[in-house]
């Protein structure tokens, strides 16, 4: 049996985690499989542009950050070769019988219209904003966390010297799980998350509380929050290749709003891609290599339109629909226990 690997969407530390685990388990377990990867996500396989994975391939890459796939934003559905009768003509010619797609909401939802339509198609999931739902975690999220909490323990060093109020802005375009885990970790005076919208008022209010007691204050958001007057996220760069606004800069948004309430003066920085290069963790190098491993299995038993999951410590097979009916946004309760830190 011959299986391609795909790369979608944004990157993340772990994606080759995920490729080393899915070459061995297929090599070592099972008697006649190979693999091939696609190059650039979808674009790969839309123009069946392939390169081999044989073992040495794989070797030493679960600690490398980024993917040696490649990746791309690029909808199978269109251009002149895409939709499912083309992909699989093209599929046929290299002789490739399954894919494993390693991707986020958009990847998982094309692979679940290819599968709808006849295509054999596993997934693992990926996404840094760690959003999708059926799954307890997300590789790359523990990585980005670590560098952003790396990156806050920084900013109030240099500015508790300057008694001045950081604001450290993070990715988390619908939820605002790695600003609720960075700020928790990195003591943050506020943290403001999509999910909770608050006033320019409170959070000048959190921001003096600190202040009054001595502390130089530290503000994490995530940069798809919205104050309570604002209607969209902050967006001043254009939409990307699948018509999302480009977000990032509610920080720079925030900070002269914060110095003007509260008379300290206030920086902004936003982490951005950072957050999303660099060595994974050994937590997500672990997780990442799991799922790859559970996804041959998922190839050999035939589980066509489904994803592997972290449920608790175990890895689990859910179905496309379970992942991409809803975001997994942080519960009210979870902000609320952290709002008791704040001030
Ligand atoms: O979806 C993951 C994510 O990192 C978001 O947090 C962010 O808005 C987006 O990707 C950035 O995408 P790009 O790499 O295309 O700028």
């Amino acid at each position: 049996m011959r299986i391609g690997i795909l790369t979608s969407g944004g990157d993340c530390p772990g994606l080759n985690a995920v490729i080393r685990g899915a070459v061995l388990k297929g090599i070592k377990e099972y008697d006649d499989i190979e693999f091939v990867g696609f190059r650039d996500g979808w674009r790969g396989v839309v123009d069946g542009d392939i390169m081999d994975l044989p073992r040495s391939r794989v070797r030493g890459i679960s600690k490398q950050g980024g993917t040696i796939l490649g990746t791309s934003r690029t909808n199978p559905f269109e251009g002149p070769n895409g939709g499912p009768e083309k992909i699989k003509a093209t599929l046929d010619r290299l002789g490739i019988d399954a894919i494993i797609a390693i991707g986020g909401e958009g990847t998982l939802a094309a692979a679940q219209r290819l599968t709808d339509a006849g295509l054999k198609i596993v997934g693992v999931p990926k996404t840094v904003d760690n959003d999708l739902d059926a799954t307890d975690y997300t590789f790359g999220f523990d990585t980005a966390v670590e560098i952003a909490t790396e990156a806050c323990d920084r900013l109030r060093t240099t500015g508790e010297s300057h008694h001045r109020c950081m604001v450290a802005e993070v990715m988390g375009r619908h939820v605002g799980w790695i600003a609720l885990h960075t700020g928790m970790a990195a003591g943050a005076h506020a943290i403001l998350i999509p999910e909770h919208p608050v006033s320019i008022d409170q959070i000048s209010q959190w921001v003096s509380e600190a202040r009054d007691r001595g502390r130089a204050p530290l503000v994490v958001v995530a940069e798809g929050f919205v104050t309570t007057d604002m209607e969209m996220p902050h967006s001043e760069r254009g939409l990307d290749s699948f018509g999302r606004p480009r977000l990032g800069g509610i920080g720079e948004l925030l900070a002269p709003e914060i110095e003007a309430r509260t008379g300290i003066e206030t920086r902004a920085t936003v982490l951005g891609h950072i957050q999303r290069g660099g060595v994974p963790t050994a937590f997500d190098r672990v997780l990442a290599t799991r799922l790859g491993m559970a996804a041959v299995d998922s190839v050999v038993d035939g589980l066509w339109g489904t994803m592997v999951a972290l449920h608790g410590t175990d890895i689990v097979h859910v179905g496309f629909e379970k992942a991409l009916g809803n975001l997994k946004t942080v519960p009210e309760q979870r902000y609320d226990e952290a709002a008791i830190l704040f001030g």
